[in-house]
């Protein structure tokens, strides 16, 4: 028991120590080891750290042209010198595998490569994405691969520039048995960056892919809701004036570059029923011309980007408003004019009875059994008198009872 706790513990400790990061972010990788093609252009070789190819020629050629070919994304680039790179916001991942070529223009000499990730076959991370919410926070999650063994873990490394070096997650989203699935980030900053997400894993029983992704940090924004959603409503004439502010933002964005989706629905009916088209506006202002001054009605405001690289996707609705009348306020008035008649009827009753009969002659005590040695004169008056008095009483009760 304590063994096996013991080895767990060690094969853990090992794989921490021999973290891939300087394993796979800082090598250099051969892309064509066997060379078959006769070219006088030799050696490519993928800088990770640089991101960069290289190769050899055996001649000096002035210029060359170099491809890189993902699926049916292709770039593509001159160059001088035997060297060759594309901007972050250009370049395309490796994972998955890719194709590099090199041309000497004006000749048909070329050399073509194609590079595919090492490692067990679906032992890569599936279903990468990442949110960025709340201005300055990102999560991104990932789901282990399904070939991948049981004690892969991961690793997630990023970089905002090509000349950066990779920095490693910083606060992991465990999932079960601690293998990570996700990472969390803080202060964000989006404007306009591109960022290279590169997750990588290890395993005692094999070698496991990585998966890398470039991803434009603007275009997973989630917007936050719109700021200082006001509504003004006047009666004469019935409308009302809506006014919010644009959503938060990490850094400052004119208000031209949001759209907004107004929701107005009546209290009590659902989405369901609602046919009407939703509205969208390019202002910070609507009027609510439909308004119906006996009805009540819930207001929510979303935005999104229509330009100056702003998700256009819709963000998150405001908190729900309220505002108008409806039939719950007359229910609530005849609630309360019911509540304070029934307690002013009460006190008069109290107050008449009060004043009229004795609390003894409402209720009648219980009649004892004669003392047959001993009568009493006053309880035979008082048995007497009892049922004209408590009759007044049920009279004046009646009475009341018309008033309301
Ligand atoms: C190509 O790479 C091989 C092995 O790394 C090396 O021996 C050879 O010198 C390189 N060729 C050139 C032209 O640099
Ligand atoms: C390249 O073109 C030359 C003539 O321009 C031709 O002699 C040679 O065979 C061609 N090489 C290949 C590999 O097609
Ligand atoms: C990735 O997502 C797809 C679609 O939601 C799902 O079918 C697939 O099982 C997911 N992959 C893994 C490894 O869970
Ligand atoms: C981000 O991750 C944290 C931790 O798992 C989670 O609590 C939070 O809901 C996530 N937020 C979003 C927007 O996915
Ligand atoms: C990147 O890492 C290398 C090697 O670890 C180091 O020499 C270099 O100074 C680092 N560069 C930056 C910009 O931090
Ligand atoms: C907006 O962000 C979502 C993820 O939150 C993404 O799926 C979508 O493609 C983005 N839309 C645009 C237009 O970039
Ligand atoms: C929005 O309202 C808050 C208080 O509710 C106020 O402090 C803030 O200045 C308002 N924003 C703008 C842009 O007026
Ligand atoms: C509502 O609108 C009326 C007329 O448009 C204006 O006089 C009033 O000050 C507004 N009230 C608020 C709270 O903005």
């Amino acid at each position: 028991m304590f063994d096996t706790l013991g080895l767990i513990w060690m094969s853990w400790w090992c794989m921490t120590l021999f973290h891939p990061l300087h394993a796979d972010l800082q090598r250099i990788e051969r892309i064509c080891s066997a060379e078959t093609e006769e070219s006088p252009i030799t050696n490519l070789t993928w800088n990770w750290r640089r991101m960069e190819l290289s190769w050899e020629s055996s001649k000096n050629f002035p210029s060359y042209t170099c491809m890189m070919t993902s699926g049916d994304r292709r770039r593509r680039k001159k160059v001088e010198n035997r060297k060759c790179w594309f901007s972050m916001e250009n370049s395309l991942p490796l994972q998955g595998g890719i194709s590099f070529t090199i041309e000497v223009p004006n000749t048909n000499i070329s050399k073509h490569c194609r590079f595919i990730p090492e490692g067990k076959k679906g032992s890569a991370i599936e279903n990468f994405s990442c949110v960025i919410y709340d201005v300055s926070l990102m999560n991104c999650t990932w789901q282990a691969g399904r070939n991948a063994p049981g004690d892969t873990q991961y690793f997630l490394y990023w970089k905002n520039s090509r000349d950066d070096n990779e920095t490693e997650c910083e606060l992991y989203i465990k999932g079960e048995n601690g293998m990570h699935t996700g990472c969390r980030f803080q202060n964000v900053m989006i404007e306009e960056k591109t960022t290279y997400f590169l997750v990588d894993g290890i395993s005692s029983d094999s070698q496991i892919q990585f998966y890398d992704e470039y991803i434009e940090l603007c275009e997973i924004e989630r917007l936050t809701p719109p700021l200082n959603v006001s509504v003004n409503c006047t009666v004469n004439p019935a409308g009302c004036t809506i006014t919010w502010q644009k959503p938060r933002a990490s850094y400052e964005k004119p208000e031209h570059c949001f759209t907004y989706e107004i929701n107005i629905q009546n209290k009590g009916e659902h989405d369901k029923d609602k046919k009407d088209p939703p509205v969208i506006v390019n202002t910070n202002k609507y009027e609510f011309e439909n308004y119906n001054v006996k009805k009540k009605y819930i207001l929510k405001i979303r935005a999104r980007g229509n330009s100056c690289t702003i998700n256009k996707s819709w963000g998150e609705w405001s908190k729900p408003i309220e505002f108008g009348e409806n039939e719950d306020y007359f229910l609530v008035v005849l609630l309360l004019l019911i509540v304070l008649g029934t307690i002013l009827v009460t006190l008069l009753l109290f107050f008449l009875c009060k004043r009229y009969c004795s609390f003894k002659r409402v209720f009648p005590p219980i009649p004892q059994p004669r003392d047959k040695f001993n009568t009493s004169h006053d309880e035979n008056i008082q048995t007497e008198n009892m049922f004209p008095s408590s009759l007044s009483c049920t009279k004046e009760v009646t009475m009341v009872e018309e008033m309301t």
